[in-house]
């Protein structure tokens, strides 16, 4: 629905300004909705030494994991992110948020919502962003 979708992509909006992103200058936003209704919202967080850098989808999905524990799953997502100026700028999630995305994702239809080039909204699967994403043998995935 055009009414979660825009919800949605207004949390993670709104979420950019918490960002903590001084290195990069990318202030990334992530709201996600739940399987059982609920939104969380994420932010990247930064280092000094990089690597050790939050991805924006890492926060939003431990909030979920932390509120929902197990039954956590991702109905719908939005990214959103703004450059130093506050600008809005093309993103789509990184490869491994991917991979984040896909462990809770309700089904692979489920949609993920981005900024891309000028001003346009793009909307992809999580299958799209992620084809023949990793799992554990069904025996040890524990799931
Ligand atoms: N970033 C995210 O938060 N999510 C993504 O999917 C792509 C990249 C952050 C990580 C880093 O803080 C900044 O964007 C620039 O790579």
């Amino acid at each position: 629905m055009t009414g979660d979708r825009d919800r949605l992509v207004a949390a993670a909006r709104e979420a950019c300004g918490s960002a903590h992103a001084p290195y990069s200058g990318i202030h990334v936003g992530v709201a996600i909705r739940s399987a059982a209704g609920a939104t969380y919202t994420g932010i990247n967080v930064e280092n000094a030494a990089y690597p050790l850098g939050n991805c924006a989808e890492a926060s939003a999905i431990a909030a979920g994991v932390r509120a929902e524990g197990e039954r956590f799953r991702i109905s719908e997502s939005a990214v959103w992110a703004l450059d130093r100026e506050g600008r809005a700028i093309a993103i789509s999630p990184c490869g491994g948020c991917r991979q984040r995305i896909h462990e809770f994702a309700e089904d692979t239809h489920v949609r993920i919502h981005f900024p891309w080039e000028y001003g346009e909204l793009r909307t992809a699967s999580v299958d799209e962003l992620l084809p023949y994403a990793f799992e554990l043998p069904a025996s040890r995935n524990g799931r």
